[in-house]
């Protein structure tokens, strides 16, 4: 189908450009087998091909490239195959000035504001990838958006009207921004919300989030000695991962939801566990099965003082038994 076409076109494009190289008759018998194992990665290395390469065809590119621009939340949706094949192409900011306007306005030619910061970033279904774009706030986002992606910015304050009315927003990744500030109430009225990922920004207060959350990932911040709420965690009852790496953090959060599965506090500042961190006092039948995940290394903590504080769970800690 197009894979062929464009394969057809690349290689005439090659030949027009290199005849002096080898025989023709041998480069057109020879490029199939040689540089394409399989009929699915044709498409892909064309695509690269002529995105990068120096005799591109603007028409030729308008083909391969049209699925990112049209207006994604509307569309039909694309199989999950097709997902992939374009995320792994990945957003690639030339391609959204060669269209015209229109294309970015989507069929219905309507101008919802919201709506510009697809021609900015990707719109994939419910999607928004904002990847390395030198962002430096939360671009404004259509309210059916269910993933949101601004890795690598340099986003600095989260605002409250950042992801207002985002009733069906699940994932947050905002990786490696400036963040210093975040409102105390910018995720807390998401009801869909179930990952938050802020590693490496500034963070120095964490704020407060919904119990349907079953993802934090809040590593290399300054949350410090105050910057968690007390007892932040405890009504979380689907949460499976909290990650608090790097963080000089003192104590270790309690309590802890019966659900989680990993608790990654390397590199911190912890320094005693006490019995009934993880496992209950009154109980000595209480197993914690679902915590099998521990990281306590990297801590000035002797993890040789507390052997009762581990009856009750799966594994030891990892960290130092001194
Ligand atoms: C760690 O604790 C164990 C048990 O109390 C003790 O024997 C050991 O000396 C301690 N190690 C350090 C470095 O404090």
């Amino acid at each position: 189908m197009w894979a062929h076409i464009v394969c057809w076109l690349f290689i005439l494009n090659v030949v027009a450009g290199f005849p002096s190289r080898h025989p023709r008759q041998l480069e057109l018998d020879t490029y199939n087998n040689a540089y394409n194992p399989g009929p699915d990665s044709v498409l892909l290395e064309d695509v690269y091909y002529y995105d990068v390469g120096p005799t591109i065809n603007e028409p030729q590119i308008e083909i391969v490239r049209l699925p990112p621009l049209v207006d994604n939340f509307h569309a039909p949706a694309a199989s999950l195959e097709e997902e992939e094949e374009e995320l792994s192409v990945g957003p690639l900011p030339t391609s959204h000035t060669s269209g015209g306007s229109g294309v970015l306005m989507g069929p219905d030619g309507s101008g919802v504001p919201d709506r510009s910061t697809c021609m900015l970033c990707t719109c994939l279904g419910g999607s928004v990838y904002c990847d390395d774009l030198k962002l430096e706030s939360v671009p404004p986002l259509h309210k059916d958006t269910t993933h949101f992606y601004a890795r690598f910015n340099k986003i600095s304050k989260i605002s409250k009207s950042d992801f207002a009315h985002l009733n069906k927003l699940k994932r947050i990744d905002l990786t490696h921004n400036k963040i210093l500030r975040i409102d105390e109430d910018a995720f807390i009225g998401l009801p869909a919300l179930e990952e938050l990922v802020l590693q490496e920004n500034q963070v120095s207060q964490l704020p407060a989030l919904p119990a349907s959350m079953t993802l934090i990932d809040a590593s290399h911040n300054k949350l410090g000695g105050k910057g968690i709420h007390r007892e932040a965690f405890k009504d979380m009852h689907g949460l499976l991962y909290l990650y608090l790496t790097d963080n000089n953090i003192g104590h270790i959060p309690l309590p802890l939801p019966e659900s989680l599965r990993s608790l990654h506090l390397q590199n911190n500042n912890i320094q005693m566990l006490h019995e009934d961190t993880f496992c209950n006092l009154k109980d000595i039948n209480y197993i914690r099965k679902a915590l099998e995940d521990i990281r306590l290394d990297g801590n000035p903590i002797n993890l040789s003082k507390t052997p009762q504080a581990y009856t009750c769970l799966p594994r030891v800690p990892i960290g130092g038994l001194f």
